[in-house]
């Protein structure tokens, strides 16, 4: 860790450390010398340069050409394919790029230009409401926000930290309402400097117990009831539905079959079936049968203690278990792992409740794999099983689908409400030649068994990363959303970022060493049609197709080495893909977490999949300084788009006392707070 980065970038770098002991296979080396040999592209030197499909990639970069969809499907033959993509490259490297069809986008919004100061910015023709704020009272009776005179019983009924997974949920359930719903956010962290006085960044050890607890009951999870009445949105105070789930005190239920393990069990929980809270909950899903998945992500820097004195150390080494980025340990024996060795084996899941029952039990599915999860997304598979596509964030880390073994009920919600409990977890390999195979983890399968220390279903679901690594998955850089378009089928999962990629690690899924900017990959099920209608992918194949629809960073540098459908200009390119929506015309909107590094405010960007607008991104939406854009989400008739902004002000020097910005109430007496916005038409309509 080093002090010239903020909070959220030193708990970033924390993550930045390397896990994977299988990082690589190195692809590279044949094909550098290839291209030695017949002279490197401008922009990419000899180091970078890119193996397989990845030089497929390279040639319509350098051609300037949209990348084709299926192009990379014919890399079966890529080695025939090379001397031609690699003598494209040769001869148009030095070409202007050409300049995509004007108004070949479906988008009708005019590009929000760069900016960077104190506050939010939308494009023309739009308007910003600021919903709720950390703070806000969210259960009925809940105090108002009074930053100097914090509690964790306040905290625990007001709106928690750092939204991030925001999901609209109709009202009445089951309809297709735009105006009236529960919107379910996640809290995923706390920035004690920017919430408490007399801080600077990264004193944890000052925190006192009460500040730690209004920490944790600021994490988890909250639902809040919201109307539109007119063009104006507002919260519908001391709702019966309005809830908060925190770290605190929430009590959840483990279910799937890490339920019950010996190794999920502790002092306080001699069932190794019950927990209470949650953490670090980053993005999310939601279900056919209208229930919230939240993620557990970077469970491990709640926990302090020396792993090496635990039966669990490879495990916990596995997943950087241990650092201790927080001061709970310290007040409460469970986050420290010499005095509750097992605690920690019971963070890392995927969450799902029911927001519809504001006295639901959540459950921690085991099912789902043990993980860094970033979110869980699902798609209701035409064979009426459920799949869900969720990412592990961090570098190197893999992609994974889980598919129910029963089949989705319409008739009957109650019937589904545990179908993920039964189901196969895989994960995914990219091969070269544009093909994607899904490597199931199934105890006594393959390499899981008591050979490699998998006794048991439970173990390869504790032990996922490990599983992972002995089915041979493609370590990727840092996989956030994985998410289902669900007008053309085709997945989309954002890489966000790898700096630590080194030139004989690249392979073609993440086609650049030192990957600065991220790209997204889109993972293509079988029976998709190329432009249209997803209604018969098939999600369950064990082999899809694979592409890549963007390689982000400023396409003025050629060092980035960015790709997209064509020329964007200075308003359209983006940094660090985090979340994904979809529009309901299927149009992919990707929220960002790391365009400060670059000069570029964090926020959202919109582009078509397909046609002559395909990966043509155009920004909307520009967050205030120090924070990051999270939950892209829309009602269903695409009449609001709310924007979860995380960590506002989070910049060197910035504190509660002495913040760089008083966003979104520019108020003295407020200090910067985490809040979701909703933006609108103005005059009302469809956005876009
Ligand atoms: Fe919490 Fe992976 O972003
Ligand atoms: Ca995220
Ligand atoms: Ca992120």
């Amino acid at each position: 860790m080093t002090q010239d980065l903020t909070w959220s970038q030193r708990l970033d770098a924390a993550d930045d450390v390397v896990l994977n002991p299988s990082t690589a296979r190195p692809f590279g080396s044949i094909l550098a010398q290839r291209l030695g040999a017949i002279g490197t592209p401008a922009g990419l030197t000899a180091s970078t340069a890119l193996g397989g499909a990845g030089a497929i990639v390279a040639a319509s970069l350098f051609s300037g050409k949209t990348l084709s969809r299926r192009g990379l499907m014919k890399g079966a033959a890529a080695s025939a394919a090379l001397a031609t993509s690699a003598g494209a490259m040769a001869t148009v490297a030095t070409a202007t790029p050409a300049r995509a069809a004007e108004g070949g986008s479906s988008l009708t919004f005019p590009a929000l230009p760069q900016v960077y100061d104190a506050n939010s910015h939308v494009a023309d023709g739009y308007e910003i409401q600021t919903l709720i704020r950390w703070g806000d009272p969210v259960v009925a009776g809940a105090p108002d926000f009074d930053p100097a005179n914090q509690s964790a019983e306040a905290q625990s009924q007001q709106f928690g930290y750092n939204n991030d997974f925001v999901a609209f949920m109709p009202l009445p359930r089951g309809s297709k309402t735009g105006d009236h719903g529960l919107l379910c956010v996640n809290h995923e962290y706390t920035n004690p400097h920017l919430m408490f006085p007399g801080l600077a960044d990264g004193e944890i050890d000052k925190l006192t117990r009460d500040q730690v607890d209004i920490e944790m009951a600021a994490h988890g999870h909250a639902v809040i009831e919201i109307k539109r009445e007119g063009n104006t949105w507002s919260v519908v105070k001391d709702s019966p539905l309005n809830r908060r789930i925190t770290a605190l005190a929430t009590e959840f239920e483990i279910t799937g079959p890490a339920a019950g393990s010996d190794r999920l069990k502790t002092s306080a929980d001699s069932t190794g079936t019950k927990v209470i809270g949650t953490c670090n909950n980053c993005a999310g899903g939601k279900t056919p049968w209208g229930t919230i998945l939240f993620a557990e992500e970077n469970f491990h820097g709640y926990f302090m203690g020396d792993v090496e004195k635990t039966a669990e150390a490879e495990n916990y080494k596995r997943l950087g278990v241990g650092g201790g980025s927080y001061a709970w340990g310290t007040f409460h024996d469970r986050f420290n792992v010499e005095k509750e060795p097992n605690e920690a084996n019971r963070f890392g899941w995927m969450v799902e409740y029911d927001p519809y029952d504001p006295n639901s039990v959540p459950k921690k599915r085991t099912t789902l794999g043990r993980f860094k999860h970033e979110g869980a997304t699902t798609v209701l598979d035409k064979n009426g099983h459920v799949v869900v596509y969720a990412g592990d964030d961090q570098r190197f880390e893999y992609v994974y689908r889980f598919v129910t073994a029963g089949t989705y009920n319409p008739d009957d919600r109650a019937a589904n409400m545990d179908l993920l409990d039964e189901g196969t977890l895989s994960v995914a390999r990219f091969n070269e030649d544009g093909t994607l195979d899904w490597l199931p983890l199934v105890h006594g399968e393959g390499e899981l068994t008591a050979k490699n220390g998998f006794n048991s279903q439970a173990d390869v679901m504790i032990d996922a990363r490990k599983a992972a690594d002995l089915m041979g998955a493609t370590p990727m850089d840092r996989p956030e959303d994985v998410e289902p378009n669900p007008v053309n089928g085709i997945i989309y999962a954002a890489m966000t970022n790898n700096t630590k990629r080194k030139a004989d690690q690249v392979n073609a899924p993440n086609s650049r060493a030192i990957n600065r900017h991220g790209h997204v990959v889109e993972m293509i099920p079988p029976g998709t049609a190329a432009d249209g209608d997803g209604a018969n992918a098939d999600h369950t194949a064990d082999q899809y197709t694979w592409d890549i629809f963007l390689l982000a960073g400023d396409p003025s540098k050629p060092e980035d080495g960015a790709q997209y459908g064509g020329d964007v200009g200075p308003d359209g390119w983006l940094s660090c893909p985090d979340n994904v929506a979809f529009d309901s015309k299927g149009r992919i909107w990707i929220a960002t977490d790391g365009g400060p590094k670059s000069g570029i405010a964090d926020g959202v960007w919109a582009a078509d999949v397909s046609g002559p607008g395909r990966a043509l991104t155009r920004r909307f939406y520009a967050c205030p300084q120090g924070a990051e854009l999270c939950g892209p989400e829309f009602t269903p008739d695409d009449a609001a788009y709310f924007a979860a902004v995380q960590h506002p002000a989070d910049e060197a020097g910035s504190t509660f006392d002495n913040p760089s910005t008083r966003w979104p109430d520019f108020d003295d007496a407020m200090p910067p707070r985490p809040s979701v916005q909703v933006i609108v038409k103005t005059g009302g309509g469809a956005i876009g």
